[in-house]
């Protein structure tokens, strides 16, 4: 066992719910484990500002049912330089910080590794992210309570939609990735979905919207991931009042509202387990190292493979939707 006396606690990059249950459960490992935690406000940012506090028990006391992140975060410009890396690691030597655990998603993951890279701090991943985008891990944190908030507006936009006949094309997150698209789509009951992964023309999936006016249907959902390739929400909403002049068209961007909320209880789960097992993987002398869920159990990824990869979208989810939106 790797002898331990302070660890740093830091989130990173876009918030995600269930971040905090993460910081708390990284903090009270440290206390259960005799580890003194050190958690750092705003990220890179707050440790190149040396903003860091020694946390007890209870500074992580009722946050495990809050959305967002009671220690903020940051896309910090500066730790994207070698001089902001050095700040960064001076005032985490000087705390005497003897591991970081990094909650956050792939950008955090490349800052994390070259910090370990430049100056040797061992670094611990922890995915928390709502767009489910590293790999490494069945699920980030953050992603499930994203997928319910998207399915409940959803849910809500269909309402309307069927009482006026309407086509809303619906904007969810995912930059790169369209796992949100793909799932709250099959959960709401879309007619369509596009993905970044998977690219349809325009052609394409009018003739998709024309199979969907023969088999009688009056109004659709058509879920469109913000990263998607062909058009992006509004030029296909041009596109189809072009073609067909018979469809009412609508645009609900749901931005982010996807982001907030309390967590559900999955994330809470899943951000206590892995927020344990990031100071467990540090006291058993790992590091540059994600720890993530696959198959149910705890398992580690080298960051480098969790950034340089990406999970698959599922082909057979994919035909699933195209079977069920007949
Ligand atoms: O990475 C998470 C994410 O929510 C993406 O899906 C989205 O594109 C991005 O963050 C938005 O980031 P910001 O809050 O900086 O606009």
């Amino acid at each position: 066992m790797t002898e331990l006396k302070r660890v740093g606690v830091l989130t990173s990059g876009g918030d995600a719910p269930g971040m905090n249950a993460a910081i708390r459960a990284a903090v009270r490992a440290c206390i259960y484990y005799g580890i003194v935690p050190v958690v750092i406000q705003e990220g890179y940012k707050g440790l190149i500002e040396n903003r860091m506090e020694v946390a007890d028990a209870r500074t992580v006391a009722n946050i495990i049912n809050q959305g967002g992140t009671f220690l903020k975060s940051a896309r910090c410009q500066e730790f994207r330089t070698k001089e902001g890396r050095v700040k960064a690691y001076e005032n985490a030597r000087a705390a005497e910080l003897d591991g970081l655990v990094v909650i956050g998603g792939d950008g955090s993951f490349t800052g994390a590794m070259l910090l370990e890279e430049e100056h040797g701090l061992p670094c611990i991943g922890v995915p928390g992210t709502i767009d489910n985008d590293i790999y490494g891990t069945d699920f980030t944190i953050g992603y499930d309570t994203a997928l319910n908030t998207v399915v409940e507006a959803i849910d809500k936009i269909r309402d309307t939609a069927t009482s006026h006949n309407r086509l809303f094309f619906i904007e969810v997150m995912g930059r790169d990735a369209g796992f949100i698209a793909l799932n709250t789509g099959i959960a709401s009951g879309a007619e369509d979905i596009l993905i970044p992964e998977q690219e349809k023309t325009v052609e394409v999936f009018m003739e998709s919207l024309q199979k969907s006016g023969r088999a009688g249907k009056t109004s659709s959902i058509i879920v469109v991931a913000e990263g998607d390739r062909s058009g992006g929400v509004f030029e296909l909403s041009r596109a189809v009042e072009e073609n067909f002049p018979e469809y009412e068209v609508k645009v609900t961007v749901l931005g982010h509202i996807q982001r907030g909320g309390k967590p559900t209880c999955f994330d809470r789960v899943l951000a206590s387990r892995l927020g344990v097992a990031s100071v467990e993987a540090l006291r058993n002398g790992d590091s540059g190292i994600m720890v993530g869920v696959r198959d149910q159990q705890v398992v580690k990824t080298p960051l480098e493979r969790a950034i340089s990869k990406h999970n698959q979208i599922d082909n057979h989810l994919m035909k699933v939707a195209e079977i069920v939106s007949v």
